[in-house]
């Protein structure tokens, strides 16, 4: 695998290896000494154009342990805030000798332009573009659920897809990357997603997404859902009011404490809660719920280290069978 640009072109199969690299790279992390020399040698740049928490720390933690050489570079603070273009920013990294760039960029299509434009021989991972796609949320999430259901069904993660896994995935649709490669790669693992959102939060052309959407979160809780997803709103990408009030929001399609409590009512090992964060507490999930031994959150942070090493392993040594045994 060259670059890593978006969930939708992974085949199940890439999946799949992917995800199995991951679990390889979780052992690493138990260990006391949580570093190998994969990439010992090799340069990884984070190269951030919009703010980020857990995504940046993350890739910088993963490409640490794999020993590579790391440089963060963070557009505010750059030459690009002094009109420098992407062309030039990115020729400056590839003289410097970047082997990885992985980018974050408001716009949608970005780590595509990039890959695609002849200014670097590295490799491409994108970490969020726009509105577009963030296929390492989506492959951290499924890896997240592969273990859910792993446990539940007492067998080995290794090998295996979502087949038969329900995800109902709540709130804003229209201006989320994480839900877009979250639906594809999920379709592609062979799960059933349902995403739920107030009409005005639901993109045009939804219908062609391999889901279904439905308005209503309690019927939707009340269909039992294996895991149940809720996504942040981002009052940053919205330029007009999208929903009446946060009141209203929170009590329609909020994960709020009696929402919460009818979920897992009887059935509390079988449900779930994801967020890729960061949260609004009191909007779209409660704190009942954010903090539940139902919760996941801080697990999909963990495993966020654990499937970005798989990936830069990926990009950087072109794996496309199952991982190595210098992995095992
Ligand atoms: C997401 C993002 O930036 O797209 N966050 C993340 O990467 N963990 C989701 C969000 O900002 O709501």
């Amino acid at each position: 695998m060259r670059h890593l640009l978006s969930a939708r072109d992974l085949s199940l199969e890439s999946a799949v290896s992917l995800l199995d690299t991951g679990e390889s790279m979780a052992q690493v992390q138990m260990r006391d000494v949580k570093k190998i020399p994969a990439l010992r040698g090799r340069t990884v740049v984070n190269l951030f154009f919009e703010d980020s928490t857990r995504t940046r720390v993350s890739f910088e933690a993963a490409a640490k342990r794999l020993s590579a050489d790391v440089i963060n570079f963070a557009a505010k603070g750059s030459s690009v805030s002094k009109g420098e273009s992407l062309k030039d920013t990115v020729q400056t990294l590839e003289a410097i000798g970047a082997d990885v760039i992985v980018m974050r960029h408001p716009s949608s299509g970005a780590a595509k332009t990039l890959a695609d434009s002849g200014w670097t021989q590295a490799h491409v991972v994108n970490a969020g573009d726009g509105t577009h796609e963030h296929p390492t949320q989506a492959l951290l999430d499924a890896f997240t659920m592969r273990q859910f259901k792993a446990q539940r069904d007492g067998v080995s993660p290794l090998g295996t897809d979502l087949t038969g896994l329900r995800v109902v995935i709540v709130g804003d649709v229209l201006h989320s990357r994480v839900v877009r490669s979250n639906v594809w790669l999920l379709h592609t693992l062979g799960a059933h997603v349902t995403l739920v959102a107030p009409p005005t939060l639901v993109p045009v052309g939804v219908g062609a997404w391999p889901c279904e959407v439905d308005y209503d979160l309690d019927r939707a809780l009340a269909a039992q859902p294996d895991v149940v997803m809720m996504l942040r709103i981002q009052a940053e990408r919205m330029n007009s009011a999208y929903f009446p009030s946060a009141g209203e929001y929170s009590s329609r399609w909020g994960l709020d404490e009696d929402r919460f409590r009818r979920l897992i009512v009887g059935r509390g090992d079988e449900v779930i809660i994801m967020h890729p964060g960061p949260m609004n507490r009191g909007l779209e999930i409660s704190a009942l719920a954010a903090d539940s031994p139902q919760s996941r959150i801080l697990n999909q942070v963990a495993n966020g280290v654990s499937m970005r090493m798989a990936a830069l392993y990926h990009v950087a040594t072109d794996v496309t069978e199952a991982p190595r045994k210098e992995l095992a």
